[in-house]
């Protein structure tokens, strides 16, 4: 056992993760049923067989928008038919099917059923009335009142090959990235962001189309203040808590960060109390307002940047090697991980596609290891299964062939 500085296994927490997952008409599965256990499980197979679509699914048993943020329309299974007279194939013919995912949940001694479709719905404005796809989720055959609830329930926390450019591309991504580690603390966090952006659109296309009614434009930047403020002090405390975590972690394998914030309005909480904030942020987009027309570009929360610093090297994680980067990324995910257990009594799934690319054979046995002593439920995808050897005790091991799951011994 390598020497982690917490042990959380001192702590006692439940049991947690998917023991039966069904997909129906999700992408190239048109059906498939799976019962799996609470540790790791290694999905393996060769390129574009579907071990990514399994973890997809999985994470649309939380809220939000699922490990790809796809559109909820390119998620229905998609079959590309034969149109004679030349048998050419038509460009998009989908099937007129809706996809479902349903899993049993465990937790602790509790067994949840959680599913979760799309279902059409209508949207009616002042001239006409629009159908449109919208998510719905059942916990125990009831409707939830809304994605949030599933919070209570199911966690899961993920590493994809899109995020090996998390550092170096543009800061929109590295904001959605910790405003999910936000949201598995603080459900509220989730509606901030969405009612945030809402109402930023409408005030930024009242002002682009030239409709500058001022009592509109300034109710509007009344609102986005206020839940800018509170949207800037969850980010500054989810980033301070993990920084204290880290702290006592040892500098190993995956090396110690520093998180920090870039923006204007989270460094203004080092200075004045919230409410203050708020009235300096309301007139500073009023100001702003001309900014619109001329140059495009608006400071405030959607602006802010999460940096990332590997503290050994003192180097900013964007001028880091590949696989430093990649053990950056680890580290912020297990300091999370362990976070997230304490607070909840329940770790997260943890939903880990193709992760030990670009990871030398030290650091794959070291996260393995990990994985191991988290005792947590792991899915793991790669094209090889023989990379997993020393997890042979502990993990299922399936591999995806013709649109279905083999369970296999490695
Ligand atoms: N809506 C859809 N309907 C049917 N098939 C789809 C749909 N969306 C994606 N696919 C197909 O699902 C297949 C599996 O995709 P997936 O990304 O899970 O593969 P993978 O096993 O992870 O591959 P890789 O090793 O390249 O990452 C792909 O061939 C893809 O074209
Ligand atoms: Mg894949």
């Amino acid at each position: 056992m390598d020497n982690t500085a917490l042990d959380i296994r001192q702590f006692s927490f439940e049991k947690s993760g998917v023991t039966r997952l069904t997909l129906t008409d999700f992408r190239n599965y048109a059906r498939l049923r799976l019962n799996t256990h609470t540790g790791p499980i290694v999905i393996t197979g060769e390129n574009g067989t579907g071990k990514t679509n399994i973890l997809e699914a999985i994470s649309f048993l939380s809220p939000g928008r699922g490990l790809r943020a796809a559109k909820l329309s390119d998620i229905k299974r998609f079959m590309p038919v034969l149109v004679p007279p030349h048998d050419d194939y038509a460009p998009t013919e989908i099937l007129p099917v809706n996809w479902a995912v349903s899993a049993t949940v465990q937790k602790g001694d509790d067994d949840i059923e959680i599913g979760t479709a799309v279902e059409k719905s209508i949207r009616e404005s002042e001239d006409e009335s629009r159908s449109y796809d919208k998510r719905i989720v059942k916990i125990n055959g009831q409707k939830a009142s809304s994605q949030a609830e599933l919070g209570k329930y199911f966690s899961a926390i993920w590493i994809t090959p899109q995020m090996d450019r998390l550092f170096r591309g543009g800061s929109q991504s590295r904001r959605s990235f910790l405003d999910r580690l936000v949201f598995a603390f603080d459900n509220e966090h989730a509606k901030r962001t969405a009612n945030f952006e809402h109402l930023y659109r409408e005030w930024y296309q009242l002002i682009k189309t030239g409709r500058m009614n001022d009592a509109w434009l300034s109710s509007l930047e009344e609102n986005m203040s206020s839940l800018g403020v509170a949207i800037a002090a969850a980010r500054r405390e989810q980033i301070a808590k993990l920084n204290t975590f880290i702290e006592q972690e040892p500098d190993d394998v995956f090396p110690n960060v520093i998180l920090q914030l870039e923006g204007k309005i989270e460094k203004l909480l080092d200075e004045k109390p919230a409410i203050e904030v708020e009235d300096f942020y309301r007139d500073m987009l009023r100001k702003q307002r001309k900014n619109i027309l001329y140059n495009d570009t608006v400071d405030g929360i959607n602006r802010t940047d999460f940096k990332v610093f590997y503290r050994k090297k003192r180097m900013p994680a964007e001028l880091c090697s590949t696989g430093e980067q990649k053990s950056l990324l680890i580290s912020i995910i297990l300091a999370q991980t362990k976070c997230q257990t304490l607070d909840k009594g329940f770790a997260p799934v943890l939903l880990l596609d193709e992760v030990v690319a670009h990871l030398d054979e030290f650091k794959r046995e070291a996260l393995l290891s990990k994985i191991k002593e988290l005792e947590l439920q792991a899915w793991i995808t790669s094209t090889d299964p023989y990379l997993f050897t020393s997890l042979k005790n502990e993990a299922q091991f399936f591999e995806v062939k013709s649109n279905q799951l083999i369970e296999k011994s490695i």
